[in-house]
């Protein structure tokens, strides 16, 4: 039997919470937030729509629902999503904006940095008139998790918010990583979110709290937002019990995501000397390794045997992400470890 214990690669969302964050839920005050009661929750989202630049902030269950609710606030049903054909939205959120929102989403090539050609935006934003579906938002993502863990460039964003607000149409951000973006660039979220109208932001990844996301815009978008988040069943009770973690994670755990950066690189560059797999060395925290030779769950399977889990991401794709829960001896150990694998596969 296999006694090793393992280092857990599959996401950033494997962190446990630790002692001092757990010390903090344990305090917080506490009321009932679906009556605005709960003064954590309160003071949560304060803290959110402040580091975003924005109005006003809400707080949600998962980045999943922070995004529907963004979509549905911003939207009518029979309306046009314009995103990236490797976004999260529009890959692994179980087409919950077309089914709960009535929309349509409309794909467009992402780039290498998980960015969108200016001219396609353009070219797939509609004309008005009564046979087409109206094109009233773009959705782009930063950090981008398909395009493996890509800054998108404050320029790009800039632009593609001016070519979206000059044809009428709204911008939304899934910033679930909005914070490793600010680490790795120098840019600081408010910068990188000043063009769009609404960003969505995890505390359960990097941040490495337990639960929740926080969905930032003006005031009025977030009133419609918290009728939307109502509806999906999301308006909790005490949540202050889990904000806490949240107000504890934005003044603890994000200039430590450099950390989770360096040990990225150090992971890949390790991992590229193998000779099995190709792969972009990574900026921020996500690996993704090209299987060159074998087969994709093989070598899934074989790390795993090793004590590495890592997870299946598309076609001969593996991706590996490194948190709060690994640190640099654990990444050398993975190495170790990915190494003997690559013996047994050989
Ligand atoms: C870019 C991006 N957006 C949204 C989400 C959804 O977050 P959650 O798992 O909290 O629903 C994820 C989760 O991995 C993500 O990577």
């Amino acid at each position: 039997m296999n006694t090793i214990s393992p280092i857990d690669l599959r996401s950033d969302t494997v962190t446990r919470p630790d002692a001092e964050m757990r010390q903090a839920m344990l305090q917080a005050e506490v009321g009932d937030d679906v009556f605005g009661d709960d003064p954590s929750v309160n003071h949560l989202e304060a803290l959110a729509a402040e580091r975003m630049g924005k109005e006003a902030a809400v707080f949600l269950p998962s980045g999943t629902m922070a995004n529907l609710v963004a979509v549905l606030s911003h939207t009518q049903p029979t309306d046009e999503v314009l995103l990236g054909n490797e976004s999260h939205l529009f890959n692994y959120e179980v087409a919950g904006a077309s089914r709960v929102g009535g929309v349509q989403l409309h794909p467009l090539p992402n780039d290498a940095s998980g960015g969108l050609a200016d001219e396609d935006v353009r070219t797939a934003i509609r004309e008005p008139n009564i046979h087409s579906p109206r094109t009233s938002l773009l959705c782009l993502e930063n950090t981008h998790n398909r395009c493996g863990g890509s800054v998108l460039p404050l320029t790009k964003i800039q632009t593609l918010s001016r070519i979206a607000h000059d044809a009428g149409v709204r911008v939304h951000l899934d910033g679930a990583r909005i914070f490793n973006a600010e680490v790795a660039s120098g840019t600081t979220t408010a910068d990188l979110t000043a063009t769009v109208d609404s960003v969505s932001f995890c505390l359960s990844k990097g941040l490495a709290c337990p639960v929740g996301s926080l969905l930032c815009g003006s005031s009025e978008l977030i009133e419609r937002a918290r009728r939307e988040r109502k509806m999906l069943g999301g308006g909790m009770r005490q949540s202050g019990v889990l904000a806490a973690a949240g107000i504890h994670a934005l003044s603890h755990n994000i200039e430590r995501l450099a950390e989770d950066h360096e040990n990225a690189r150090m992971l890949a560059e390790g991992i590229r000397r193998i000779g099995t797999f190709a792969m972009e060395i990574p900026t921020t925290n996500i690996v993704v390794l090209q299987v060159l030779e074998g087969a994709r769950d093989d070598w899934l399977l074989a790390f795993k045997k090793a004590g590495v889990h890592a997870s299946a991401f598309g076609t001969g794709r593996i991706r590996m992400v490194t948190h709060k829960d690994v640190d640099t001896s654990s990444i050398e150990e993975a190495l170790r470890r990915i190494a003997q694998a690559a013996v047994a596969v050989g």
